[in-house]
């Protein structure tokens, strides 16, 4: 079997619809994962992902963002990150009418216990309709509240069962699904082997020991194999695409 090539470039060097060809999706069904970690593997950096981002993978988050149909975050990374509504810039709403898509993704929230704020503006100014993604034992008087700010995805048994989450997404045609974590969302999806892609940024930072992984909480059973798909380097970030599957398929 052929080695599939793996695409080397700095991105400087690409224009904005090289990079969103960079990030095309395999499949009409496709989940994929974006993290940015330090080079010795942190997921934070004083608490958030931001100290060890910049502009540079900012541009690739951007143009993921605008490429999904569903963007998935877990409560904690909506609370430690002050999610707000999810709007996008004037560009990338252009370019998402370009391919026919509505302008703005849908926000998709999970939670294990609905600790989050029904009031605040990721629920109350989204231009979409956001989904409450929840265990359906959840007791009603937590995610009642929720009802008239959201769709509520009522799925497992004292956590989320990530499989039938997905699922009831595309059900509803969100199908290319866009994950920002955080690392306990990603740690469930490995070992449900839901996880189609990771984009992972890897900072040029040491931070020492302390922060989590980009994934975390239960382990996974088995490892998933993944597939090279390019490397992009600016300001000595190396961002990098991987795909589910054999570097030799
Ligand atoms: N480096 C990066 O690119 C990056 C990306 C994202 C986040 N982060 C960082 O990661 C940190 C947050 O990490 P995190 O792992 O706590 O965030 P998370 O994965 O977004 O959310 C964890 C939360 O999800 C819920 N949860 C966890 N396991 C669950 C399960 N099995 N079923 C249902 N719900 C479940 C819990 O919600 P409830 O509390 O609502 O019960 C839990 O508090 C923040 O510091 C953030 O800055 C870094």
């Amino acid at each position: 079997m052929a080695v599939a090539e793996v695409v080397f470039r700095k991105l400087d060097e690409l224009t904005d619809d090289e990079v969103y060809a960079a990030y095309a999706p395999p499949e009409p069904d496709w989940l994929r994962v974006n993290f940015v970690a330090s080079a010795d593997g942190a997921a934070t950096l004083e608490g958030l992902s931001g100290p060890l981002s910049g502009a540079e993978d900012k541009r690739v988050f951007k143009v993921l963002r605008a490429r999904c149909d569903v963007l998935l975050a877990g409560s904690g990374t909506v609370r430690a990150e002050g999610y707000g509504p999810l709007v996008l810039s004037a560009e990338r709403m252009a370019w998402r009418r370009s391919q026919g898509l509505p302008e703005v993704p849908v926000m998709a929230i999970a939670t294990r216990t609905a600790s989050l704020d029904p009031a605040s503006g990721i629920f109350t100014e989204a231009p979409r309709r956001p989904i409450l993604i929840c265990p359906a034992d959840l007791p009603d008087s937590r995610v009642e509240p929720f009802r008239e700010v959201a769709d509520v995805v009522a799925v497992g048994t004292g956590a989320v069962d990530y499989a039938a989450a997905v699922a009831a997404l595309r059900e509803r045609g969100l199908r290319q699904i866009l994950c920002e974590g955080g690392p306990h969302v990603f740690g469930d999806l490995i070992a449900a082997g839901l996880a189609d892609e990771l984009d992972v940024t890897i900072s040029p930072k040491l931070v020492g020991a302390g922060p989590m992984r980009i994934a975390e909480g239960a382990p996974a059973e088995e490892a998933t194999p993944l597939r090279l798909r390019h490397v992009l380097e600016a300001g000595g970030n190396l961002i990098l695409r991987y795909v589910r599957g054999s570097s030799d398929e």
